[in-house]
């Protein structure tokens, strides 16, 4: 039990990475908000939230409903995230736009809400789900690239930010490699393949390899370590 007690919102908890996530923190004792945008999710064991996190005022009343109800909030995880994949001479503004508003304003929208209620409870955990693709860049995936390196960014930020005035916020960032999701689907499998030989371990992730770091890094083990980006991806290079 690594987080009995906890209030934890991860966004994107509807599949994928977050709703492995989301089912870890459950198992560790946390009570759960899980926000998603598109397919309607339900759950005896998370509390599910239908909430489009580009929209600022939605967010804003949404963590002020939180708040009211839970009382307090001990870990974010800024999960949610999309692809829309061209290479940069072939990519419309709109998509570019488009993945930056969801990857990296979303995260602003929330966090501008939630780390200054960390701040003043004097405890908090934040983890921006990031990606090996912010680290090294990738072809095809301008926008994706700049959204996630802008995210590792805030998280530079925000660690110094939230953890003024004995804030005690830590802000880290994960960069998962590529991982088993709905996400990949679009990646001809020939380039899976590839992606799979680059990788020390010879195989992707599992969405459990990352969510198992998102838990250290929400938990008290972690309590020392902040302003981190932990690469997450079985030694790979792109
Ligand atoms: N799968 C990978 O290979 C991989 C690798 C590195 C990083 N990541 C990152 O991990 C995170 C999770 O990825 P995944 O593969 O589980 O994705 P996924 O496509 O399986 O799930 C995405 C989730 O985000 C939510 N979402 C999308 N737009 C939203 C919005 N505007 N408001 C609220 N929720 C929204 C969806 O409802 C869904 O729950 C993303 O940030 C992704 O960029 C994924």
């Amino acid at each position: 039990m690594m987080l009995e007690g906890k209030i934890a919102i991860i966004t994107g908890a509807s599949r994928g990475i977050g709703l492995v996530t989301a089912q870890l923190f459950v198992k560790h004792g946390a009570k759960v908000i899980g926000v998603y945008h598109d397919t309607q999710v339900e759950s005896d064991e998370i509390d599910y939230y239908r909430v489009d996190i580009t929209d600022n005022e939605a967010v804003k009343e949404f963590i002020k409903d939180i708040y009211k109800k839970y009382g307090r909030i001990d870990i974010l995880v800024n999960n949610a995230g999309i692809t829309s994949d061209n290479l940069t001479k072939n990519m419309t503004n709109e998509d570019f736009v488009k993945v930056l508003n969801t990857n990296l304003v979303g995260p602003f929208n929330i966090t501008k809400y939630v780390g200054p209620i960390m701040q003043a409870q004097h405890y908090g955990s934040i983890i921006n789900i990031a990606s090996i693709v912010g680290v090294y860049g990738n072809i095809g995936q301008a926008n994706y690239a700049a959204s996630k390196a802008g995210l590792i960014g805030l998280t530079h930020t925000w660690s110094k930010e939230f953890a003024m005035k004995d804030g005690n916020v830590r802000v880290n960032a994960v960069a998962p490699g590529y991982t088993m999701t709905d996400m990949l689907s679009t990646v001809p499998k020939d380039l899976l393949e590839q992606f799979k030989k680059q990788t020390l371990l010879n195989r992707l992730a599992e969405p459990i390899d990352i969510a198992n770091t998102v838990l250290f890094l929400a938990s008290n083990y972690s309590n020392y370590i902040t302003d981190e980006v932990i690469n997450v991806n079985g030694g790979m290079k792109l």
